[in-house]
């Protein structure tokens, strides 16, 4: 037995001197050499975006507390947005990308919940490299193009997700978008697991609409008209409303295309048309942003000269809190 364990004793001094001798310098370079190029990418991580946790966190908090604050006046978007979000990002293996669609007057936010969105899940916001806007008349102009526009479009997509799985996509004027363009970004909304070994899982397809805007005034109209609260409006209210309009009006992109059919929109998001009371908050919100006192008469003053329907009762800013920017350093 003593002899066993002193040959093992024996042969493990050599084989561990042989070991410290013949790769101890060559080892310790190689640890240092690691130990460098982390530190490099450590620091490379730190001042270049990269698509990692360090970049991209969802802070839904933050998400719920902007919703509350900053937007005013659509407490049924503010609802479906969060849940959305939060249910998608929180699922570790989502079936599909996350698609939302919301719909509403121009300057009722939809833009700006986009923001929101994109602020609470990538560090660098609208900014970031990973969430890349596309404006139908300013990208895709030309119809005679529109061969181009598409092998664009799906290289860019398919690209930069290629590059990181959790990009935000967002199409805004998606009204105005050729059909052809919305079926060539159809097969990376769908279920597949990869497609041409790239996996759209993670990613966020946002499209802004003005379609149904009419059909969801009508509602809040209505509710205006029956004395009922306007926060009484749920989205149950405002959806029938919405995909009618949606199915009905060859006007709007999405008509054209199977993208409702399939069930490939996750979240049809309404956004109300804005009251008087709405644009207050706006401009108020705005001189706080601009590092002005927040001067209520100003902004009364300002938002009293917006135009306002139906022009009987006068109740819905035409352009919502659009524009307000520029109206308020006319009357400060
Ligand atoms: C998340 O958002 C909240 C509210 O805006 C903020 O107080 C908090 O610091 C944020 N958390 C992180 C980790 O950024
Ligand atoms: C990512 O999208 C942008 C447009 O937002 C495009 O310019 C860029 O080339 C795309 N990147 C890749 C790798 O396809």
């Amino acid at each position: 037995m003593r002899a066993t364990y002193k040959t093992l004793f024996v042969f493990y001094v050599l084989i561990s001197n042989v070991f410290v001798n013949a790769f101890e310098p060559i080892s310790t370079t190689f640890l240092v050499g690691l130990g460098v190029a982390a530190v490099g990418r450590k620091f490379y991580n730190y001042v270049y975006e990269s698509c990692d946790s360090k970049w991209i966190y969802f802070n839904s908090t933050g998400l719920e507390v902007a919703l509350d604050q900053k937007l005013f006046g659509q407490h049924v978007a503010s609802r479906v947005v969060q849940k959305a979000v939060t249910g998608f990002i929180n699922n570790k293996n989502p079936k599909k990308p996350l698609v939302l669609s919301l719909h509403g007057w121009t300057g009722t936010g939809k833009n700006f919940v986009s923001q929101l969105i994109a602020e609470n899940i990538y560090k660098e916001g609208m900014a970031s490299s990973f969430v890349h806007q596309f404006v139908s008349t300013a990208h895709f102009p030309h119809l005679n193009q529109i061969e181009d526009y598409k092998s664009q479009l799906q290289q860019w997509v398919k690209g930069n997700v290629t590059n990181c799985p959790r990009s935000m996509f967002i199409f805004d004027e998606m009204d105005k978008m050729h059909p052809g363009l919305i079926d060539c970004i159809k097969p990376y909304l769908e279920y597949y697991e990869h497609l041409d070994g790239v996996s759209y899982r993670q990613s966020i397809f946002i499209f802004l609409s003005n379609a149904g805007g009419e059909h969801i005034t009508q509602v809040a109209l209505d509710f205006w008209k029956a004395g009922r609260d306007r926060e009484e409006m749920k989205l149950l209210d405002l959806e029938p409303a919405l995909s009618l309009s949606v199915f009905n009006n060859k006007q709007s992109g999405l008509w054209h295309t199977s993208l409702i059919d399939k069930n490939l929109v996750d979240f049809f998001v309404p956004f109300l048309p804005l009251e008087y009371r709405h644009v207050l908050l706006c401009g108020m919100a705005e001189m706080s942003a601009k590092g002005l006192k927040p001067d209520r008469d100003v902004v009364d003053q300002m938002a009293r000269e917006l135009v306002y329907f139906p022009k009987s009762e006068r109740i819905f800013s035409s352009k919502g809190c659009k524009t307000i920017g520029g109206k308020l350093d006319y009357y400060t």
